[in-house]
This record gives structure tokens, sequence and C-alpha cells, in this order.
């Protein structure tokens, strides 16, 4: 009996890019991101078609102990002084955590507990993050180049993005040349 050899899916590591594989797509532009800099004047004058981010991700079974695979390419860009980033969320489902992988690029993941205490991990090529159960987690570019990052979660853990209405407690912006990170005030 011949045992046929399954080719899975493939991963360019340089730049996560899927082949050989059935992929779901999802582009969020400058529009889908409204409230969510902090420069709402510099927002609303950016082009809001432009592309912030896409992700990628394998076509795979949704259950109970299932896993997603999926890539984010996050853009080099600026909201006024803010570095482009992706939405950020909670999982619907609090308990279950995630793992990041860098791959090109440069970053930071912002992370942040239900008791708001919020940290930052720098993403590059070969940063490997574990993501916390009950922790809100969101890319941030602070490079010149696409940031992208390999994420693998649970199918059931869902997205909660209502849950941070007041956002995250941290925002990042370009300072002369440099790296900013502000803590945000809530009254
Ligand atoms: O599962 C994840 O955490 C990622 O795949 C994100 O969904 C992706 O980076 C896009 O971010 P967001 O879902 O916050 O828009
Ligand atoms: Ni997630």
């Amino acid at each position: 009996m011949t045992i046929p050899f399954v080719t899975p899916p493939q991963v360019a590591w340089a730049s996560g890019i899927f082949s050989a594989g059935s992929l779901r797509c999802k582009s969020t532009t400058v529009a889908d991101l409204a409230d969510v800099f902090a420069d709402a004047d510099a927002w609303q004058k950016e082009a809001h078609e432009r592309v912030v981010y896409n992700v990628e991700m394998l076509e795979s079974p949704y259950g109970e102990g299932e896993l997603y695979v999926g890539a984010t390419h996050l853009s080099a860009g600026l909201i006024g002084d803010e570095f482009f980033m992706t939405r950020g969320h909670f999982h619907q489902r609090r308990e279950q955590g995630e793992v990041y992988f860098g791959l090109c690029g440069e970053g930071l993941l912002l992370l942040q507990s239900e008791q708001g205490e919020a940290w930052l991990e720098t993403v590059q090529s070969g940063s490997v993050h574990i993501i916390p159960a009950f922790t809100a987690h969101r890319l941030i570019n602070t490079g010149q180049n696409v940031l992208s990052a390999l994420a693998v979660w649970p199918s059931v853990a869902g997205h909660d993005y209502h849950s941070l209405a007041q956002g995250f407690a941290l925002r990042v912006f370009s300072a002369a040349g440099g790296i900013e990170v502000r803590e945000v005030r809530v009254d």
C-alpha cells in the first residue's frame, strides 16, 4: 500500500506570505480605524482608503480545541505622530491565549490586562510572544518597512473589540526620529 504524503500549507518566514493553502483575507483601512488614533484631525486628513494592515489566515476547522493560523502585515506609517497599529482586542473567550511570532520589520506588541496594566514587547524577526489569557493585544509598527507577524490562536477565542472602549493605557509616537511612549490619561 502506498501512503501518500500530504503537502501542508507553506509560509515564507521572511515575509509571512502563505502558499499552497486556502486563505481568508481581510484588509483594514484608515476609514475602518475611526477613533483608534489619538489625533482625530490627522486621521480625518489621511486618505481613508489607505490600507493600514492585511490579515491572511488559513482556512481551518472551527471548534473547541481547533487552532487558527494567520499573518498580519502592518504597513509603516503615522497618523499625526502616532505609529500605525492594529485595532487591538481582548478575546471574546477571555481565558484563551495566543502566540505571535515576529517575521519581518520592527515594532511593538502592546499587551494589557483586564485590570488595565499595560506593557510592551519588542517585535522583530524571530521574536516569540506568548499572549497570556485575559490579555488584550495590539501590534504597532515603529519601523520603516512592513511589520509582519504570524499568529496562532484557538478558533473559539473570538475577538472582542468593544471592551476597550477607553482604549489602551499606552500610545506610541514618533518623536525626533525615535519612539516615545505616552501613558493615556483616563479622566
Ligand atoms: O488573532 C490575532 O490577534 C491577530 O490575527 C489579529 O486579529 C490581527 O493582528 C488584526 O488585529 P485586530 O484583530 O485587532 O484588528
Ligand atoms: Ni488575538
